[in-house]
């Protein structure tokens, strides 16, 4: 990795995604056998090898793949016996499908402020949002950093909560020494195709206790009693993996320490080019108990930025770099509307909040060109 002076960038227009997935190992091989196989669907043998590489990934014993990461946090929750009229704390500022998971099982996000170092769930206001009738605590590891995992298990242990991660965005990201997925009760991820690895649409379940695990695998096929053949004790779901996006998965898998190095390397490279400007914005930290898995490099502008984060990111659009908005918080979209509420550490990360290019295919030049061109926009 070697760094130019940070000012020099070449002008010349590039078109840089925002994500781009690339698939440089096994995967043609694998997707191949699954179709001279006939083998794909939901049975064939990529299943439990992309499970099993997982489990193993995670340092966990059981893992369950899911049809995407939406569904596997619905199972998740249904994995916890979490019933209709029950609330579970979530973090106001993530992406819908985590409180809309909640909502799946006719229980109720709770939502709570962050904190805006890491910009995730903040453990000291969690307490004053647990009720008689809490059941759960769902965390999520949002951009990629690590929630602060001990606090958050103490008070659940406390008032004997459930704790599920939400790692849809943080593969290989570590707390502690541990990798998240493994921390809580379950643990949850993505493998849409913007994620660190893909399987296209994908989800997958981690989890340690076997009963759980047994429970999440009968809601995932459509309830079915596993030793008895079309008896259904419970309605479930078909939230099943294919056996092709499984073969995905099992090839990116085998080559996931080079995507989470390469997402670091990038964050490295941003943190350099980005330094001249580092009054006017503020640059993601990764705390020194985790190591960050950067899935999106996502930076705030500080209020000596005069210019709207919207134009800002038109502005960038225009010289072909994609970006994205930091989400939404939750409290302020219809569904889970709450009028006279206030987070203001999520409503300013959301309202200032850009999420840059990060991915596999990203040279040191691209990153030095998207710095190049946000600080020319923030300097104006
Ligand atoms: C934090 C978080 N949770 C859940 C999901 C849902 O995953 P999927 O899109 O695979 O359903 C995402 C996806 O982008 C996410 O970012």
């Amino acid at each position: 990795m070697s760094f130019p002076p940070p000012p020099a960038f070449s002008t010349s227009r590039r078109e840089i995604p925002i994500s781009a997935p690339r698939f440089m190992g096994n995967e043609s091989k694998y997707v191949q056998e699954c179709l001279d196989s006939t083998w794909v669907s939901s049975i064939g043998r990529f299943i439990g090898l992309f499970e099993e590489g997982f489990a193993r990934f995670c340092d966990v014993p059981h893992a369950v793949a899911a049809n995407n990461g939406t569904s596997a946090l619905h199972l998740a929750l249904l994995g916890c016996n979490l019933q209709p009229g029950d609330e579970v704390i979530v973090p106001t500022l993530t992406f819908v499908a985590t409180a809309n998971a909640v909502a799946y099982c006719g229980a109720k996000p709770v939502f709570v402020d962050s904190e805006p170092r890491t910009m995730n769930l903040d453990p000291a206001l969690i307490e004053a949002k647990i009720t008689p009738r809490t059941r759960g605590i769902l965390v999520v590891h949002l951009y990629g950093h690590p929630a602060e995992m001990d606090s958050i298990l103490a008070i659940a242990r406390r008032h004997k909560l459930f704790v599920i991660e939400d790692a849809a965005e943080a593969h290989g990201a570590r707390y502690r020494g541990q990798i998240v997925g493994g921390l809580g009760d379950v643990g949850t991820f993505s493998f849409f195709g913007n994620k660190i690895i893909t399987t296209g649409e994908g989800g997958m379940v981690t989890v340690r206790d076997p009963e759980k695990a047994a429970r999440i695998r009968m809601y995932r096929g459509q309830g079915m009693q596993t030793d008895r053949r079309y008896w259904f004790p419970v309605i479930g779901y078909n939230y099943r993996m294919t056996n092709i996006q499984a073969a995905l998965g099992l090839a990116q898998l085998e080559q996931i320490d080079l995507y989470m190095a390469h997402h670091r390397t990038v964050a490295s490279w941003y943190a350099h080019y980005l330094s001249p400007i580092a009054g006017l914005i503020t640059l993601p930290i990764e705390e020194s108990w985790c190591r960050h898995a950067y899935w999106l490099y996502t930076v705030i502008l500080n209020d000596a930025v005069p210019t709207d984060r919207d134009q800002l990111m038109r502005d960038l659009a225009e010289v072909g770099i994609e970006t994205r908005p930091v989400f939404y918080p939750m409290h302020v979209m219809p569904p889970y509307f709450e009028p006279d509420a206030h987070y203001p550490v999520a409503e300013r990360l959301s309202a200032r909040g850009i999420s840059l290019p990060t991915h596999i295919g990203l040279t040191e030049a691209d990153v030095a060109y998207v710095a190049g061109h946000l600080m020319r926009l923030c300097s104006r």
